[in-house]
């Protein structure tokens, strides 16, 4: 298993470029089951993940070819014949359920696997069921299996017990080839629902008000092809903007990756960041120490969860003493304790960690447990004396395109060991 060495200290500085979202390319690959025609979606990032949905894809009878250099997919999917997300692919990534609501919808049959548990939370998916169910399929559920059959949805009013991303989109898809109107409530407003919302109006669906919680469908007969770019990765840039405020670095990005991220801007700033305005660009420099600020994680657009475990690497060496809250996952704090490996002052309470800011942190061998916990643990790595040698990245992979290469770009020092 690959092993990632990063030298300290680092101060990260240059230009920085986005790939193209994890959690957009993931729901737009699942949308191309919706329609017959070929489809062609640019800025897919070369991601474990996304190599699992190509292969789930391919699967299901999917004629596909990705040219990974240019982040192309080409897709076809008027070949498709298995109707079935098995548990060996489901269980490796769970947004697979997100196959669920356009095979019912354009086949009337979806066979998927429970996606069972996960490091960071139980994670059920009780609302993707509710909501196909809500829109007149006939859910079983047997042998770790979900089955659910619909000889056509009909739209609904659906209402969302809790906000949920891949739940809203599962419920999205499906109302697209409903027959009427459907009214999904309380959904997740996140910008990866809208990017999603708009590749399926880019093939004909008719949908108003993504991005706010309440998205109204109007269902068609079926959908078209077409070509669609995913939006760039806000969680990514996000990770590298955090990177750059604790290493006191100097980066710039641009004004289009940085645009769903005002939040952690505006705590970044209060932190002690400067965010200078270039035209098309904002040049992010970060101060000789951050001063603690707190963060309470919720849906869109308070601040991200995929964002908590790099705030925490940031604050355990800012002045004073900050207190992060983690309201979306019932278990995201499993960097603590690699953390605390490294000469962190942090102690947790249920959802609550309190994070008295180090002088320094210390390089040592840490474990990867989740992608966004090893995403913190390369981050603190950069900010600890001396040499950290990160394992299991293969947590990495699957959500950070040529990680070493971008940071080696600003200057970093970072190396892939393969063993
Ligand atoms: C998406 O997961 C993202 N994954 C996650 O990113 C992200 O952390 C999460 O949204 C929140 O922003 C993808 O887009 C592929 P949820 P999702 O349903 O949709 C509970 C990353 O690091 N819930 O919004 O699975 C659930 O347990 C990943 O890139 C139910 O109880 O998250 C959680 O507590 C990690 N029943 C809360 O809702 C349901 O049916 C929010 O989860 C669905 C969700």
């Amino acid at each position: 298993m690959d092993t990632l060495l990063i030298e300290g200290v680092a101060r990260l500085a240059g230009d920085f470029h986005a790939s193209g979202a994890k959690n957009a390319a993931l729901p737009c690959l699942a949308a191309t089951l919706l329609t017959s025609q070929p489809v062609r979606l640019r800025n897919v990032p070369a991601l474990r993940d996304i190599r699992t949905m190509t292969a789930l894809l391919a699967e299901m009878g999917a004629r596909l070819v990705w040219d990974e250099a240019t982040g192309t997919v080409d897709i076809d999917c008027s070949g498709v014949f298995r109707l079935e997300a098995p548990y060996d692919l489901v269980r490796t990534m769970r947004a697979s359920v997100l196959c669920l609501g356009p095979l019912v919808a354009r086949y009337g049959h979806a066979r998927v696997s429970l996606p069972g548990g996960c490091a960071i939370g139980e994670r059920p998916i009780d609302q993707h069921l509710a909501a196909v169910e809500a829109l007149g399929a006939r859910i079983d559920l047997s042998h770790g299996y979900v089955d659910a059959r619909a000889r056509r949805l009909v739209g609904a009013r659906i209402p969302m017990e809790m906000v949920t991303v891949t739940g809203t989109m599962n419920a999205a898809m499906a109302a697209t080839l409903a027959r009427g109107e459907s009214v999904i409530e309380n959904a997740a407003c996140e910008p990866e629902v809208v990017d999603l919302c708009d590749f399926l109006r880019a093939m004909g669906a008719e949908i108003e008000g993504d991005g706010s919680p309440t998205i109204h469908i109007q269902g068609c007969e079926e959908l078209a092809g077409g070509e669609f770019p995913v939006m760039a990765d806000r969680i990514e840039a996000g990770t590298y903007l955090i990177g750059c405020a604790m290493t006191g670095g100097r980066v710039c990005f641009t004004k289009e990756e940085l645009r769903h991220l005002h939040l952690p801007l505006d705590l970044l700033t209060r932190a002690g960041v400067h965010v200078a305005d270039e035209d098309e660009a904002w040049v992010v420099t970060g101060p000789e120490r951050l001063t603690a600020v707190d963060v309470t994680t919720a849906p869109y657009p308070a601040f991200p969860t995929d964002l908590q475990a790099q705030w925490m690497a940031a604050m355990a060496t800012a002045d004073g003493v900050s207190v992060v809250r983690e309201e979306v996952f019932e278990n995201r704090f499993m960097h603590v304790s690699e953390l605390l490996r490294m000469g962190a002052d942090i102690r947790v309470d249920g959802s609550t960690a309190v994070v008295r800011g180090v002088p320094a942190l210390s390089g040592a061998p840490v474990m990867a447990t989740d992608l966004r916990a090893s995403a913190s643990l390369v981050l603190a790595g950069l900010i600890a004396r001396g040499e950290t040698r990160l394992s299991r990245i293969y947590h990495l992979d699957r959500g950070y395109e040529r990680l070493e290469e971008k940071l080696a770009a600003l200057g970093a020092r970072v190396v892939r060991e393969g063993s």
